[in-house]
């Protein structure tokens, strides 16, 4: 590439690196085409490279260009958009290496690149870096220039189900889009924490512990924890129902209950749990237990899912101290005030305008002194704030909470905390509609694997040809099942509600996980068979690859690093998807086209050298997402 570099203008890598903001030629090929046609463009409209440079953008297919630039970004005064598009294109040199002549359409001018030189440009790239051809580890630097500085960090906080009850479709949705923002910051070079806020606190869990010392069975537990504190939980709330139900009955009658009432499942709950918060040593051992349990059962799907955790945090987690202090520092200042008993927050009389009235009036402290999930989450940014000192942190938490974050950012704004709210951000997502296993409603995210699998399996039997040729089938179809949940959820923009569809989720047509599998599968079993050495596709004449098609996957391949970077703008898995089935769609249609077994050898080599550096960014792109990419 530094001869290419050369040729155009008499570039070098480093010289471009330093002229442009956040310009990695070495990395991506594209910042050497965008610097070059800023240079050009600068001669012929004698505007500044600066402003030249951030208004190249790329296009939405490849029909449209590589690059287009909208001729009224370049702030030229005096003339119409439209003809200093058209006298700008003329002027463009006739023989330039990496370009053809700009067309113009109204005032935007597309740029199109030269065949030969993107392939011998990019293919190479790709077989250097692998799977890091994208990332960019700069990206994540404090201080680009100065390495030594250390890296930014970020915590990612997502999934957070709540132990003994339900992983529905928020935790699910959580899960999914959480692992895919760590993975690239990850990718983009920043020091990722990543956290899972358990729900794991408060009255409830007291009544589950008494619900286990009635009716507990310790190998049940141990088994299946997850399972079996659900259950537990599920007939202690309905007992506890009832004898709500018949109080209120025999309230009515004029009977006495005081003593009933004091005695009720309601009433042990909230003093088992009192000892739960004056840590007596075995009320905490017990709970202690059940979320030790819980949380391996938890860490064995998430690792089939490709995610872990750095902290399994949670609402217990949270010192009853930190909380009296900031409660007191609240009350102090203001932000918070009683009522009734209560401590709550007014937004209305903090925070001037529709904003403070859209933020409504949060409780902080019960009647009774206990905390709530507000003041949990105040306590707990804070800690985790002096504990990791992130320089962001993202909540990866439902639509449904959007009142509940904001009202958690501005209390720490009102505490003085303007600096730290501003370095927190809530990504949010829309429902998951319809979502229900064969056997009835979901439960838990086992059941949900377990069922799209077996979907899997009984698609994939379909086909008997192929099925015979799967070494293990059974594992496949888990692996597939997990890609059709993802890719459907991933597949629309996060705030938009979809519809869970396991019928269309796992059929291998359409942009479908189970499709985006086969795309990556078939690039490898083609390797399989052309039996090619690495070195054979390292020395491939890469000049024979001139059909319309190859230049084509070269141009689309050529686009993966600014996806990444335009995605960490975006922070939406789509993005990222969208580009892979662009990508499996030219593949697709370029096979007959450029067939590799069976061509002459110095041709199958070069094809093949193509083909694998798509496997390599299809690959890249797929674990991006949290995906397991498979090779049959
Ligand atoms: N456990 C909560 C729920 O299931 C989600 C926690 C979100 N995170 C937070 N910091 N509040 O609704």
């Amino acid at each position: 590439m530094e001869q290419l570099a050369q040729k155009v203008g008499g570039l070098s890598l480093a010289g471009i690196a330093q002229k442009f903001p956040n310009c990695y030629p070495e990395l991506n090929p594209f910042d050497l085409y965008r610097a070059h046609l800023s240079n050009l463009l600068a001669d012929i409209t004698g505007v500044d490279t600066k402003i030249i440079y951030p208004a190249l953008s790329w296009t939405q297919s490849l029909d449209k260009g590589d690059l287009i630039l909208a001729a009224p970004a370049l702030r030229v005064k005096g003339q119409k958009p439209d003809e200093l598009a058209k006298q700008w294109a003329e002027k463009f040199p006739e023989n330039d290496p990496l370009f053809e002549k700009p067309t113009v359409v109204n005032y935007f001018m597309a740029f199109y690149v030269k065949g030969a030189p993107v392939v011998e440009t990019v293919i190479p790239t790709i077989q250097k870096y692998g799977k890091d051809f994208g990332s960019y580890k700069f990206n994540g630097l404090r201080d680009p220039a100065d390495p030594s500085k250390g890296r930014k960090r970020i915590i990612v906080e997502f999934s957070s189900p709540n132990i003994a009850k339900p992983f529905h479709a928020g935790h699910l949705r959580s899960t999914i889009i959480g692992g895919f923002i760590a993975n690239l910051y990850e990718l983009a070079g920043w020091d990722v924490i990543r956290i899972n806020y358990l729900g794991d606190w408060g009255k409830q869990y007291g009544l589950l512990a008494l619900a286990f010392e009635k009716y507990g069975d310790e190998e049940a537990l141990t088994k299946d924890p997850i399972n079996h504190l659900f259950q537990l939980y599920v007939r202690i709330n309905t007992e506890m129902s009832a004898e709500k139900e018949q109080m209120e009955k025999r309230k009515q009658d004029g009977e006495d209950v005081t003593e009933l009432e004091a005695n009720s499942l309601d009433e042990q709950a909230r003093r088992y749990f009192k000892k739960m918060t004056d840590r007596d040593a075995e009320a905490l051992a017990q709970w202690e237990r059940f979320r030790n349990l819980s949380i391996k059962r938890y860490q064995d799907t998430y690792a089939r899912l490709n995610i872990r955790f750095d902290d399994y945090s949670g609402e217990s987690q949270v010192s009853e101290e930190a909380m009296e202090k900031v409660g007191r520092e609240m009350l102090e200042t203001g932000i918070s005030k009683e009522d009734k008993g209560a401590l709550i927050v007014d937004f209305q009389e903090l925070v001037p305008g529709k904003e403070g009235k859209r933020l409504e009036k949060p409780i902080v402290r019960k009647r009774d002194g206990t905390a709530l999930y507000l003041t949990r989450d105040i306590s707990e940014l804070l800690a985790r704030h002096e504990k990791y000192k992130f320089d962001q942190m993202i909540y990866v938490v439902a639509s449904a909470q959007d009142l509940h974050l904001k009202q958690l950012f501005k209390i720490i704004e009102l505490l003085g905390h303007k600096d730290i709210a501003a370095k927190c951000q809530h990504i949010n997502f829309g429902l998951v509609l319809g979502m229900s296993t064969r056997k009835g409603t979901v439960k838990f995210l086992d059941d949900i694997l377990r069922d799209v699998a077996d979907k899997m399996h009984e698609t994939m039997k379909k086909n008997e040809d192929k099925y015979s040729q799967v070494a293990n089938p059974e594992a496949t179809a888990d692996t597939l099942g997990i890609s059709s949940v993802m890719v459907q959820d991933m597949t629309g923009k996060r705030i938009n509600n979809y519809t869970f569809n396991m019928d269309a989720m796992t059929s291998f047509e359409g942009d479908t996980g189970p499709y985006l599998q086969y795309a990556h599968a078939r690039v490898s079993s083609i390797r399989r068979r052309a039996g090619l050495s690495d070195e054979d596709l390292a020395s491939a004449d890469l000049s024979l690859l001139t059909e319309v098609h190859a230049v084509n996957i070269v141009r689309l391949l050529a686009q993966w690093p600014d996806t990444v970077q335009n995605t960490l703008r975006t922070l939406e898995p789509t993005t990222v998807l969208t580009y892979l089935f662009k990508m499996t769609h030219a593949l697709s249609s370029s096979y007959d086209h450029l067939q590799v077994v069976g061509s002459e050898r110095e041709l199958m080599k070069a094809r093949m050298a193509l083909y694998d550096a798509a496997h390599t960014v299809l690959g890249n792109g797929m674990r991006l997402l949290g995906l397991s990419p498979v090779e049959r």
